[in-house]
């Protein structure tokens, strides 16, 4: 076998170059954009945790509500959405309180916007949810089987804190028993 020695390999040299140039551009890209506290306790920016800890609050438990709404308090608390989140329906407690002063009012839906609320946890469409859960309706055989025009808006028969109050008195009134569909 004859042996090929070629001279001209000063490309290897220049690949060499360009390789070790980017390395050391990399060296140094990688010390001037990393942060300080990088490594102190893992793969991970350390002060990472201190922001996290000093993210301000922004919501609260429903007891952060109840002590300034007593009324609603009363009806939420004996009615089936007692384990439902005020904040859910209302946003959260930092855009309303601090430092135990209202600052603001927290948003109420009106109109339509009630029904698109009621129906994000309450829409037959939600599949993915065991039935017996939460109760699902599907609009507007909802309404239709209550015989009412179908613009009806969820809150003109159930009371948006109580669901049930206002169905039950009702029945208790005109002494109906509970419908068996
Ligand atoms: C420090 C007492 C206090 C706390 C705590 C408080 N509220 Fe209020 N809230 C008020 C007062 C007072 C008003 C009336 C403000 C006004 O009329 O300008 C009000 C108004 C509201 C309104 C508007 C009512 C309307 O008719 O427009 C909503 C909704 C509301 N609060 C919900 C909540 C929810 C939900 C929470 C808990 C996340 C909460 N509040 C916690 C005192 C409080
Ligand atoms: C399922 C959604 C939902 C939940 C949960 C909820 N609210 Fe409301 N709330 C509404 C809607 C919708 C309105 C406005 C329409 C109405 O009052 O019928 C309202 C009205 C209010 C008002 C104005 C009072 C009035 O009679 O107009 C206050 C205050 C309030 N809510 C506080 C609370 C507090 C406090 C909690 C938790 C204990 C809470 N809400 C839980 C949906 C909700
Ligand atoms: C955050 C999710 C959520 C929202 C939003 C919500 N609900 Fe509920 N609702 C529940 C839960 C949880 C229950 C209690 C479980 C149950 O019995 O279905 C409940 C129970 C009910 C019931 C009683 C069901 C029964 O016969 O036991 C009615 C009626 C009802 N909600 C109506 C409404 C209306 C009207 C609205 C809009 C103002 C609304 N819900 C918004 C979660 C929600
Ligand atoms: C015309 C009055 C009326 C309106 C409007 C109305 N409901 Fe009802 N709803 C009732 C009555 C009455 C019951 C309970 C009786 C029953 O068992 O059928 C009920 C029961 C429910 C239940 C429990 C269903 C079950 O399987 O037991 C849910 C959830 C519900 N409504 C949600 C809503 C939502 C969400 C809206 C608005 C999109 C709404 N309702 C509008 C009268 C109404």
């Amino acid at each position: 076998m004859p042996e090929y020695k070629s001279k001209a390999y000063s490309h290897i040299f220049r690949i060499a170059l360009v390789l070790i140039a980017a390395g050391l551009i990399g060296v140094a890209v990688r010390a001037m954009v990393l942060p300080e506290s990088f490594g102190d306790y893992g793969h991970y920016r350390g002060s990472a945790i201190e922001d996290e800890i000093n993210r301000p609050i922004r919501n609260g438990t429903n007891s952060s509500c109840l002590v300034c709404h007593p009324y609603i308090r009363e009806m939420h608390l004996q009615g089936v959405h007692n384990t439902v989140s005020c904040e859910f329906c209302h946003g959260p407690v930092a855009d309303h309180v601090q430092d135990g002063k209202v600052i603001a009012r927290l948003p109420k839906k009106e109109g339509n916007d009630i029904k698109t609320l009621c129906l994000r946890c309450h829409n037959q469409i939600i599949r993915a949810r065991p039935k017996e859960s939460i109760k699902m309706i599907s609009m507007p055989q909802h309404l239709e089987e209550k015989h009412v025009r179908i613009d009806h808006n969820c809150n003109q028969c159930h009371n948006v804190h109580a669901p049930l109050m206002w169905v039950k008195e009702a029945r208790a009134i005109v002494g109906a028993e509970e419908d068996n569909k």
